[in-house]
């Protein structure tokens, strides 16, 4: 089994001295690789201090390579700053920024092109998921990425049901794992080359207490944490938990 990737995803939370508190806390090395994606504002503070205890990623980058655009941070900025992951396509984006699945794949490659691995987010609704569609929808999302996949370069897949986010209601343990091989058997339609040098990871509502559980099956090679990674103690736990 490959090393485990945990990354804390802290949305539109967090402060700095959350991220003081964030580096204190990750002294100690583990056998997991942790990836601290905070507000971009935050990412330099966290970038200098970080001293290779963890890595330091970016929630969303422009799909384009430079120009006018204004809010906007193009991947070789996120680069040139030290950053190594970028989130793509993650359902706030999709839902509230209205990122089409192309968008997302322009994104992928803009990461890729710069030397990053993109985390590519993909997921079902609830809707879907109860009128048996959600695996059709996660197919196709995968699908929609095969520039990406075939562009070479280390990436990650975060399946996160959106139903699962921020809801404390978590995908069971076996209902992850039956998405996640569905995934890979994606994956390897796509780019049978690149399929297994790609880590599947779990996203939605993991936290210190069920991540042991989700961690006993093999095909989850990593968690995707939002509101459990603002509470240093619950990251930690989940980190621990990765590390078998
Ligand atoms: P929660 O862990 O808060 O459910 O969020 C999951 C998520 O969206 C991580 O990207």
């Amino acid at each position: 089994m490959r090393k485990r990737l945990v990354i804390a995803n802290w949305k539109m939370n967090g402060s700095l001295a959350l991220a003081d508190e964030v580096l204190a806390d990750f002294s100690a090395k583990s056998n997991v690789d942790v990836i601290v994606v905070p507000p971009s504002v935050y990412v330099s503070r966290l970038i200098e201090s970080a001293e290779g205890s963890f890595d330091v990623g970016l929630q969303d980058v422009s799909q384009f390579e430079n120009g006018a655009h204004t809010g906007d941070v193009s991947a070789a900025m996120v680069a040139e700053l030290g950053a190594t992951a970028v989130l793509v396509g993650h359902s706030e984006r999709r839902g509230e920024h209205g990122e089409s699945d192309a968008t997302v794949a322009a994104k992928g490659l803009q990461v890729l092109a710069a030397g990053l691995m993109p985390v590519i987010c993909v997921g079902e609704s609830l809707a879907e998921r109860e009128s048996g569609k959600a695996t059709a929808r996660v197919r196709a999302q995968i699908e929609a990425q095969a520039d990406c996949l075939r562009f070479g370069g280390e990436i990650a897949i975060a399946y996160e049901p959106i139903w699962a986010i921020g809801t404390g209601k978590s995908a069971s343990a076996l209902e992850a794992v039956a998405m996640l091989r569905e995934i890979r058997g994606v994956l390897r339609e796509v780019s049978a080359e690149r399929a297994d040098g790609i880590r599947i990871l779990y996203g939605g509502s993991v936290n210190g207490e069920n991540a042991a559980e989700l961690f006993s099956h093999d095909e989850i090679e990593g968690v995707l944490v939002g509101g459990a990674s603002l509470d240093t103690e619950q990251f930690a736990a989940i980190i621990r938990a990765a590390d078998v």
